[in-house]
């Protein structure tokens, strides 16, 4: 299936209201091509309604980096989905290592958000990886194995429009440091057996994204490789030179 190649910046806790919105504003005059690349902005929760706003009647998408599982209640200090979308947000960055590592987010919670996501009709980037210490073991696969199993409890199908996986190995977070070609390349056709044997044949047109130390230098090295539908980019994202740089090197050098 020829699918669109997906480019998504993750800002974690990076620009305010006012930088960020001139940021998309810039980068929305700046991107030319933009049917060839789904290009999705996940700034912090103060700055979505304006970045939403800001980016209406565009092709661009907005994204959330982390919602709460329940709908409402005395959760202080989380959202819901149902908050999100009303402000019309339509992706959730779900599972991401440091949710995992510095906030202590289990497998269990991650299930529970992505249920909460898909039920709200929003759509999950779903984050799996592992660390430096399992790749040392050996068990980059058991763990990829698990957390998808994990995280995908409970679904009886998936629909390749309505979920985002990022593979994204922890020790390449932020760090400098890419995975190889080859481990990209076999974690991904891992990712997609283990979808093809937990649902149908169409769970291998799920997009698989890369992330982890993506910059302009490397981008188009990681979109040729097999099995590789974009990026999940954290540093790179924050800047709109290397951010746009990447896009125009997915652009023209994905296959599909
Ligand atoms: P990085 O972050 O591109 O800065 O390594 C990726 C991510 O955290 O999603």
């Amino acid at each position: 299936m020829n699918i669109k190649p997906i480019v998504a910046g993750n800002w974690k806790m990076y620009k305010t209201l006012s930088e960020g919105v001139s940021f998309v504003g810039n980068i929305r005059k700046r991107i030319l091509d933009k049917e060839k690349v789904k290009v999705i902005f996940c700034p912090p929760f103060n700055s979505l309604f304006s970045i939403v706003e800001t980016l209406d009647g565009t092709s661009f998408g907005v994204g959330a980096q982390n919602a709460h599982h329940e709908s409402q209640g005395a959760f202080t200090g989380e959202i819901s989905v149902e908050m999100l979308k009303s402000m019309g947000v339509q992706y959730v960055i779900i599972g991401h290592s440091e949710r995992r590592h510095i906030f202590g987010e289990s497998d269990t919670w991650v299930n529970r958000k992505i249920h909460a996501v898909l039920d709200g009709g929003l759509i999950p980037i779903f984050c799996i990886g592992e660390s430096l210490e399992d790749r040392q073991k050996n068990q980059t696969m058991e763990i990829l194995h698990r957390q998808i199993k994990m995280g995908l409890d409970g679904l009886d199908f998936i629909d390749p429009e309505k979920i985002i996986i990022a593979y994204e190995p922890v020790w390449a977070i932020g760090t400098g440091e890419t995975a190889t070609r080859d481990q990209v390349a076999e974690a991904h056709e891992s990712v997609k057996s283990i979808l093809c044997e937990m649902f149908d044949e169409q769970s291998s047109s799920v997009p698989i994204l890369y992330g982890g130390s993506v910059n302009e230098k490397n981008a188009t090295e990681l979109i040729e490789t097999e099995g590789v539908d974009g990026f999940l980019i954290g540093g790179a994202s924050l800047k709109e030179d290397s951010f746009c740089s990447i896009i125009a090197q997915v652009t023209t050098n994905y296959k599909g």
